[in-house]
């Protein structure tokens, strides 16, 4: 049976935010919001939005033309096979524990899962119990430039790691679990050994935390440093291995590869040549998580980011939160 043969998912959107509804529009060329991947993708309705905000939910509908709902409840009495939570951090726990008393297919979580390991284990184990499948968006397990660099890493081709750097702002737990979840995606284990700083830049509970991390199989020491987001966004990644260096830039939208070469002027070097600059994906990403919902949905391909794998990259931020 071909795509157009079965009957599509219906979706259900939590929250019609920014990254639910807003960031983007139906002619943007790049993917941002849920509601623009959802729409376009083929195995699935248009979807639903649930947005209390009167004015932000009339917002919505002119822009995707879509129903709203102004409540969950509401929306719930449709049919409803995969919901997306895009509401505030806080409100993460109570609207999936919610779901979990609906017999869903599948539910993504926007990241963090929750604001507590506490209140992720109880999910965890509630979703477990219920047979829902969890999908929490880091988003860059979806673009397919960062999956090319894991078999890379992983295959051996730019040697040992030697060390490692990464830049973030806003909330270690908020957004430090990106860089966080993408180093375990990368490299399979990071584990703290000291947290150095910390700025309260965005969330009085939720501090921009440094650190020193080890990662990899040789156990590299990688800081991790948090950049107070008041005063600029930022969001990279350097690593250096025994065969050259990587360099993910703007987001991680762009990743710059180094090779190794003798010096031209000064005999006995070795020097780092930039060889490549190449985007990640990371623009569609986005659309590939409906992709994934669809694959998962329709044939059972497992999902690139789980409930499971977000927890030990939130296990791992919760920590360093606490520490200092
Ligand atoms: N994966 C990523 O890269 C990424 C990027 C941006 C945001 N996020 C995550 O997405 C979530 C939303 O972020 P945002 O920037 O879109 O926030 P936002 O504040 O722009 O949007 C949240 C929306 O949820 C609505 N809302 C509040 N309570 C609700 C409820 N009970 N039911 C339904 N809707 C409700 C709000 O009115 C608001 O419109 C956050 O958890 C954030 O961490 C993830």
């Amino acid at each position: 049976m071909n795509h157009s043969q079965r009957s599509p998912y219906n979706v259900l959107i939590i929250g019609g935010g920014q990254i639910g509804a807003l960031y983007d529009t139906p002619d943007s060329p790049s993917f941002r919001s849920h509601a623009h991947c959802f729409t376009e993708h083929p195995r699935f309705a248009k979807p639903g939005i649930v947005e209390p905000n009167a004015e932000q939910r009339r917002k919505v509908a002119d822009r995707w033309n879509c129903t709203t709902f102004e409540t969950l409840d509401a929306a719930l009495t449709q049919t409803v096979d995969a919901a997306v939570v895009a509401v505030p951090d806080f409100l993460h726990y109570s609207v999936l524990k919610e779901l979990a008393q609906h017999q869903l297919k599948l539910v993504i979580a926007e990241k963090p899962m929750t604001k507590t390991v506490k209140e992720s284990e109880e999910i965890l184990s509630l979703y477990r119990s219920r047979n829902i499948p969890l999908c929490v968006n880091y988003t860059r397990r979806f673009a397919p430039g960062f999956a090319a660099l894991k078999e890379r890493i992983q295959l051996g081709e730019f040697g040992q790691l030697l060390q490692g750097t990464g830049w973030y702002g806003k909330g270690v737990v908020h957004n430090g679990s990106h860089l966080v979840d993408l180093l375990l995606f990368l490299f399979g284990n990071a584990s703290a050994e000291s947290v150095f700083h910390r700025v309260n830049d965005f969330y009085e509970d939720d501090p921009a935390v440094s650190a020193l991390l080890r990662i990899g199989s040789n156990n590299a020491p990688f800081v991790l440093q948090g950049i107070d987001c008041r005063c600029f966004t930022i969001f990279e990644i350097e690593l250096f291995f025994q065969k050259g260096r990587l360099r993910m830039t703007n987001h991680g939208e762009t990743v710059e590869e180094y090779g190794i070469e003798p010096g031209k002027e000064f005999a006995g070097y070795q020097f780092l040549h930039k060889k490549t600059e190449t985007p990640t994906g990371l623009n569609k990403a986005m659309y590939n998580v409906a992709e994934a919902a669809a694959q998962f949905l329709d044939n059972g391909v497992p999902l690139p980011s789980t409930g499971e794998t977000a927890f030990a990259a939130q296990k791992l931020c919760c920590h360093l939160q606490s520490r200092l």
